[in-house]
């Protein structure tokens, strides 16, 4: 099996069952035009954290690591009316890029887009008491990834759900004694997550258009 492969059956899942609209592709080409790197999620990957949040009924969604925003739109799509996004993102052009992507996209009454080191934002949360979020999607810098999800457990509601991205790293993650440190910061995450009896998690590997890589899903025990 080939990445090409992986590529084509993407497109033809893309095609038939989870297409993108134009506000997708024209955040894309404008994250492009921007000079964004094109680590977004696939299109296929956004709807399911879109069916994953409409599935765990999310009103209050918190991602960290907003890029264009692309992810971002997917998710907002799964609120209801009067539902919340909180995305935090570390670089203010990023941020701008990805404002002006959902705001194209009908979505700004949602949305906010925070800039700044996500634990600083984090933090800014929790000291004004904001309301516990439902979903969260962990996508940003993969060394603090332990510290995102004690802070996503932190501010979630029973029942919630949290998401991390890139959690496989081609097979890489099984390397105990990987130099990597994004590797490292994953495997990290495995060994919290397995010592939390908060919750309780899964990971699942994937293959496609952005090669072999994988999610953890973890749900905050009622
Ligand atoms: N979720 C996006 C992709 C995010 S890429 C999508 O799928 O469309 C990772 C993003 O995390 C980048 O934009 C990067 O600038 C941001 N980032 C890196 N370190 C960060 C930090 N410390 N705080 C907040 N954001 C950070
Ligand atoms: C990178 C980051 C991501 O979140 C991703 O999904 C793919 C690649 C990166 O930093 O290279
Ligand atoms: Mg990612």
């Amino acid at each position: 099996m080939s990445h090409e492969l992986w590529t084509a059956v993407d497109g033809y899942i893309v095609e038939t069952i989870a297409p993108q609209d134009e506000a997708l592709r024209a955040a894309l080409t404008a994250s492009a035009a921007g000079g964004l790197p094109p680590i977004n999620v696939a299109p296929n990957q956004g709807k399911l954290l879109q069916l994953l949040a409409e599935v765990a009924g999310a009103r209050r969604i918190l991602e960290i690591g907003t890029l264009g925003g692309y992810s971002t739109i997917w998710l907002a799509r799964a609120l209801p009316s009067g539902g919340r996004l909180v995305s935090l993102e570390l670089d203010a052009h990023h941020a701008e890029v990805a404002r002006s992507n959902i705001a194209r996209a009908g979505l700004a009454d949602r949305v906010e887009v925070r800039t700044g080191p996500a634990l600083d934002s984090l933090a800014a949360l929790e000291a004004e008491a904001a309301e516990p979020f439902d979903f969260t999607f962990i996508d940003a810098d993969k060394v603090t990834y332990p510290r995102y999800f004690a802070w996503a457990l932190k501010l979630s509601r029973p029942g919630a759900v949290i998401v991390a991205d890139n959690m496989v790293r081609s097979g890489a993650i099984i390397e105990a004694g990987s130099d990597d440190p994004m590797v490292q910061g994953a495997r990290a995450l495995y060994d919290l997550i397995a010592a939390e009896p908060r919750v309780s998690a899964t990971g699942v590997q994937t293959v496609g258009s952005k090669g072999y890589d994988g999610f953890v899903i973890a749900r905050v025990n009622g």
